[in-house]
């Protein structure tokens, strides 16, 4: 992995609108990622079932967190560059998989100069494109880093359960909010965007990719076994959303 990745973004930047959250978050996250139920049997294998074969593949996870995806892409013989903008949960991701993978402190909210064009053979994203305000200009760097006919894979909150949880006033626009996270044991508080279906949809196709999948998904069975009325729940109703996309070529008919 070229030495390039290994530089943090130099000079005084606005902090990612997340960060103290999970600069706090971070430790207490990292001990539960593994077999917390909304991760383990929820959110994770959705988005592992979109992940096409990743042998020798370049891949970004994109917000990797305390790097269980690297984890997961690596023993599959990828090699991965974690991005995260929390120094905090990259501490955790580096203690998690030492060397096997590059990481990178940056801010999805901003351009990505420290990526090559065209680098990426894919990238997954999972529950980090929430944090971020202008999914048009994420997707255009997100397009413009990976190789032709390269993937994401990424997850986020359903913007139809987002909507109902945070009582949005107007579904169509992009509107920041916040609640509390008492989940991990540690209370904070938790601020995101709201963002419509069609606005994620449009972000991804305005930008060069054809959507080839979306997943609403349903908890696993270990996740009835962890928390029976929370599994019910999300038996009825969507909590995470799901989207596979590829960057089409030059010439495209999609
Ligand atoms: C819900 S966690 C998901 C972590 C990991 N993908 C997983 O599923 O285990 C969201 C992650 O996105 C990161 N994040 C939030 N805003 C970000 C931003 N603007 N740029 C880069 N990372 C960001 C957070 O620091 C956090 O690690």
């Amino acid at each position: 992995m070229s030495k390039e990745h290994d530089s943090p973004q130099g000079g005084e930047k606005k902090r990612p609108l997340a960060y103290e959250a999970y600069q706090t978050l971070a430790e207490a996250y990292a001990a539960c990622v593994a077999t917390k139920p909304h991760n383990a049997y929820y959110d994770r294998p959705a988005v592992l079932s979109l992940v096409p074969e990743v042998t020798e593949k370049v891949i970004l996870d994109a917000g990797c967190g305390p790097g269980v995806y690297t984890e997961w892409l690596i023993t599959r013989g990828a090699k991965v560059i974690g991005l995260d903008a929390s120094e905090n949960m990259l501490a955790f991701a580096k203690a998690r998989n030492h060397d096997r993978a590059t990481f990178v402190q940056a801010n999805l909210e901003e351009p990505m100069p420290c990526f090559r064009d065209q680098h990426f053979d894919g990238i997954v994203s999972a529950l980090a494109i929430t944090y971020v305000m202008n999914l048009q200009a994420l997707f255009g760097e997100f397009n413009r880093i990976l190789k032709n006919a390269g993937w994401i894979v990424f997850s986020t909150e359903h913007p139809f359960s987002a909507y109902q949880y945070f009582g949005i006033e107007n579904y169509f626009a992009t509107t920041p909010v916040s609640c509390e996270w008492r989940g991990f044991g540690t209370k904070v508080n938790m601020p995101s965007y709201f963002h419509s279906l069609g606005s994620i949809a449009a972000a991804i196709t305005d930008n060069g990719f054809a959507i080839e999948k979306i997943l609403e998904p349903q908890p696993t069975e270990e996740f009835k076994n962890a928390d029976r009325q929370e599994y019910e729940k999300l038996m009825k109703f969507p909590g995470f959303i799901c989207f596979k996309a590829r960057k089409m070529g030059a010439g495209s008919l999609i």
